[in-house]
């Protein structure tokens, strides 16, 4: 068919032509005009076809292998480059010229040979340096001291042998982040850090270096934000010695401890951290040390002043005869082999506000915590069973406001909550719950902000599950099923929410009053459903919507009439992964979507499925052109069918109007047969009979009537007849007036036959009789009739000697008015007496 063709045509262009040049390159286009990825496609210089607008350049994996000065000038609104693992051995003086805007750049892994001393001039912005393995020997001829925008440094896997850092580092007021892991660091010696002493903002990481001793002093006075050193020192006598050697340094953020793939320590003493109580931390993390002494007095004695404190993957069975830490905040405990809730008394930690014990897979039931000023409990991903949750009992902590119960075995959610009236914060995703869905379980929780159930095996048969937080603001209820695979109106009192995750849900509709009460509504996300279809109406309460997605579910298109339902306020809507049906009847939502391309842009494109002919083609593409064509020859052909209606009407209507037309001729100058052709109401025959045909064709002069039970031919078609033998043959037209007649359809009919012959024959050929009295009204109804009736004189029928005499005489007149001849000789004798039928 042709339109296929057209479409095919259309099809083809687009995909093998180029009608933006910027769209055609050998990179991936990330985002058109902005972002390029090159990744490994053996270029050996900088590819010409990259716009000059672009910002995110990825050239990693290529061999670029050395860089000449100025090869990125071009592209001057670069902000970050990435010249991973291309093999540059050589940087020029001004590779790097003219990126005024640069604030990243990646060099890692090449094996540089050669640095011009101005090969990272021209970069006024930078921010971020990534050197990571490069071969880099020492710090001290490496040409960057004139970037002094630098924040991040990364050295790290270099051969970088010494600590002693530059004086161009004081230079540095902005650098937040110096990465030296995995040199060969072995020695930090007094003097060392001097030109960042004044910068508290920074964060060493010394992480994965030999290091063998510490000068005591070496970092006395010196203010970090954080110091990492982990898997850096050989064995526990060398460590417990570097600790010693950090008298003097405060530090936001320690963290100490191994890596899993490095060798382990095989004895930690607990002596081997007393260095730091002449060390002021404010937070201590300890990843993976190996076998962590039990002895918790002894560890932790000098670490009582942290406030947050943090174990990862060590391996305690129980933290016993903890010391007070006074102003303990936080506590992470995380993999650390628990299979019991570990004890922590009160008393230790008077200003615990958050707990976070998680990780434990042998950790099957809770036991009271007893920890009144908790705030914050994090018990996820663990294996809890807990067979009646929640209420203040629960954990005794009745400041709670955020709990975390997620990724744990099962929690029966039979308590109602009460008595944490305060929680803000719960998550139960990835658990499975049990009773909550027949009661409102969360009853208890005004002030909860943040509901997560998604994947709790909740089955939502329960309207009211939700009543009660009426200060919900975000609730997740991803992977839930509902009765009957509908959304109900069970989200009645939740006129505050801002976000609903409602994917994976299996729903085939979402009833009409669900969204009524979501007026705060801003995120609403439905993918992943079965909806066949999605009334934009449903939204129409949700006046503030921003964000809709409806991707993958079975939508074939959107109603087209009640698409300005969507919220004015959305910003995106997602309706990729659906199975549209590109038919012209869907033509108003297509259109709709060629028109919000700025709503869609975050989504993936959205496909045809049907008809076959345009599968997985983008619905950008559903030519509506085709649509007005089909709608043109539909409407050109309805009107055709029209008027040829009309015309069959007209012509059946008027079929004996134009027979008599075409008998005209016949009439000029055909011979009349009849004097008259009577037209009267079956009923009225007998007065027709007995009166009228007597008088006349019996009386002198005799005249010749047209009567249809006498005259007409028999088996030709009564209208045929009416014509041919009535009104062809008759000089005149008799009609009869009673009731019956102006009752009686036939007669209507016969009569507007008369008409129209009384017009072709210019004759004032029609002569009325009355014969009753009939009702003005009745007349009136005949409105032709009834004007005919004032116009022309008629004659009543009179049942007296006197009217009768008068009536035949006037009858008589009017008949031979206009008979040229009389036919049978009679004619002199006009006024001849009737005979009276007496
Ligand atoms: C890469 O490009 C060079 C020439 O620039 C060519 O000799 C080589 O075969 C190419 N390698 C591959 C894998 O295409
Ligand atoms: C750099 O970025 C600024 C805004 O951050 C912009 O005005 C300017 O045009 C960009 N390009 C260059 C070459 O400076
Ligand atoms: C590191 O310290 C050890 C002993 O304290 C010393 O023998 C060695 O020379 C020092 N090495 C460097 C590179 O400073
Ligand atoms: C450290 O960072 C904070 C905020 O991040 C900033 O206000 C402060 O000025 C910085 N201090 C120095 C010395 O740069
Ligand atoms: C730790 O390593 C150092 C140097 O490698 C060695 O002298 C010392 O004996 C070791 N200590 C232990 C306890 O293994
Ligand atoms: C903890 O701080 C107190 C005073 O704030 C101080 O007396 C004590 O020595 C500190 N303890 C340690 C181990 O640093
Ligand atoms: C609860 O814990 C899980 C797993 O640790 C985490 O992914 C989730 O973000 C936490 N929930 C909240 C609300 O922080
Ligand atoms: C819903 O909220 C209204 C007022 O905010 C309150 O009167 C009504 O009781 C609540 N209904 C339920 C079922 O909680
Ligand atoms: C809704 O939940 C699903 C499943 O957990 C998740 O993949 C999706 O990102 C969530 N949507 C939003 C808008 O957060
Ligand atoms: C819509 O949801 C799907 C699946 O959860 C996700 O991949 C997609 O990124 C979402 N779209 C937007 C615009 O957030
Ligand atoms: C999508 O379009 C909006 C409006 O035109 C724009 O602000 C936004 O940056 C675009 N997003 C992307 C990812 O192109």
């Amino acid at each position: 068919m042709v339109p296929w063709m057209v479409m095919a045509l259309i099809m083809a262009t687009t995909f093998f032509s180029c009608p933006d040049p910027g769209s055609c390159h050998s990179c991936l286009e990330v985002f058109p005009s902005i972002e390029y990825q090159c990744m490994d496609q053996n270029f050996s210089k900088v590819p010409m076809d990259i716009p000059a607008s672009t910002q995110k350049l990825d050239l990693s994996f290529n061999p670029l292998r050395s860089l000449a000065p100025r090869s990125f000038s071009r592209i001057t609104e670069l902000r970050i480059l990435d010249l991973s693992r291309c093999d540059i051995q050589k940087i020029e003086d001004d590779t790097y010229e003219g990126l005024h805007n640069l604030s990243t750049l990646i060099l890692t892994g090449n094996p540089i040979q050669s640095l011009g001393i101005r090969a990272f001039y021209g970069l006024p912005k930078l921010q971020k340096l990534v050197v990571v393995e490069t071969n880099l020997m020492s710090l001290e001829d490496f040409p960057i001291g004139h970037i002094i925008t630098l924040q991040e440094l990364h050295l790290g896997h270099n051969s970088i042998s010494s600590l002693q850092l530059p004086s161009y580092f004081a230079s540095f007021s902005s650098m937040k982040h110096l990465d030296l892991h995995l040199n060969q660091i072995k020695n930090i010696s007094d003097g060392d850090l001097e030109p960042v002493k004044l910068n508290p903002n920074l964060t060493l990481d010394l992480s994965e270096n030999p290091i063998q001793y510490i000068h005591p002093g070496a970092f006395k006075g010196i203010h970090l934000s954080g110091l990492k050193l982990r898997s850096s020192f050989h064995n526990s006598t060398i460590m417990e010695a570097c600790i010693k050697g950090m008298t003097g340094l405060k530090v936001g953020k320690l963290v100490l401890g191994n890596y899993k793939n490095d060798i382990q320590m095989t004895s930690f003493e607990s002596s081997i951290l007393d260095g730091l109580c002449e060390v002021d931390i404010g937070e201590f993390r300890m990843v993976q040390p190996s076998q962590f002494p039990s002895d918790g007095n002894g560890v932790f004695k000098c670490l009582v002043n942290v406030s947050v404190l943090f174990l990862v993957n060590t391996d305690i069975d129980q933290l016993t005869n903890l010391p007070i830490f006074p102003k303990l905040f936080s506590l992470s405990l995380t993999d650390c082999n628990f299979d019991i809730m570990p004890d922590l008394p009160s008393i230790s930690l008077p200003s615990l506000k958050e707990l976070k014990v998680t990780h434990h897979k042998d950790l099957t039931t809770l036991s009271d915590l007893a920890l009144p000023n908790l705030q914050i409990l994090d018990l996820s991903k663990n294996s809890l069973n807990v067979l009646s949750c929640c209420s203040d009992k629960t954990f005794n902590t009745p400041n709670l406001k955020y709990l975390n119960l997620s990724y744990n075995a099962h929690i029966s959610l039979s308590k109602n909550f009460m008595g944490l009236e305060n929680l803000e914060s719960l998550d139960l995703q990835h658990t499975i719950l049990k009773d909550h869905d027949k009661y409102p379980a969360f009853y208890s929780l005004i002030n909860l902000r943040y509901l997560d159930i998604s994947y709790t095996n909740t089955h939502v048969k329960f309207k009211n599950i939700f009543t009660g937080m009426s200060n919900l603001k975000h609730l997740k209820m991803a992977g839930s099923s509902f009765q009957d695979n509908i959304l109900h109106d069970i989200f009645k009192n939740l006129t505050k929410l801002v976000s609903l995750n409602i994917s994976y849900c299996q729903l085939e509709r979402v009833s009409q009053e669900t969204m009524s009460p979501l007026h705060q509504l801003q995120v609403l996300d439905l993918s992943h459903n079965k909806l066949q279809t999605f009334d934009p109406f449903i939204c129409m309460p949700l006046l503030n919507l921003q964000v809709l997605n409806c991707s993958s579910n079975s939508i074939t298109a959107l109603n087209g009439e009640n698409l300005q339902e969507l919220s004015r306020t959305l910003i995106s809507i997602d309706l990729s992964d659906n199975p549209f049906d590109c038919v012209c009847d869907h033509q108003i939502f297509f259109q709709w979507v060629k028109e919000h391309t700025h709503l869609l842009n975050r989504s993936k494109p959205m496909t045809c499925q049907t008809p076959s002919h345009m599968k997985d083609i983008s619905v950008q593409l559903f030519d509506d052109s085709t649509c007005h064509m089909k709608k043109t020859v539909i409407a050109v052909s309805l009107l055709g069918i029209i008027v040829i209606l009309l015309v069959l009407a007209l012509v059946y209507k008027f079929y004996f109007h134009l027979m008599l037309l075409a008998g005209c001729k016949n009439i000029g100058g055909g011979e009349s047969i009849y004097d008259a052709f009577v037209i009267y109401s079956s009923q009225d025959e007998d007065w027709v009979r007995k009166e009228l045909v007597k008088n006349l064709e019996e009386g002198v002069p005799s005249f010749q009537l047209c009567l249809h039970y006498r005259d007409f031919i028999p088996g030709v078609a009564i209208a045929a007849n009416i014509i041919q033998e009535g009104f062809h043959k008759s000089r005149k037209v008799i009609v009869v007036i009673s009731e019956h007649f102006i009752q009686s359809r036939w007669c209507k009919f016969e009569y507007e036959i008369a008409q129209t012959w009384q017009f072709l024959s210019s004759q004032a050929g029609i002569i009325f009789i009355i014969l009753q009295k009939v009702e003005k009204s009745l007349l009136r109804q005949q409105m032709e009739l009834y004007r005919l009736l004032n116009r022309n004189t008629y004659l009543e029928w009179e049942d007296t000697n006197l009217g009768r005499h008068v009536f035949w005489r006037r009858l008589r007149k009017a008949l031979l008015d206009g008979r040229t001849k009389n036919p049978k000789g009679a004619a002199e004798e006009e006024f001849s007496q009737p005979v009276s039928p007496t």
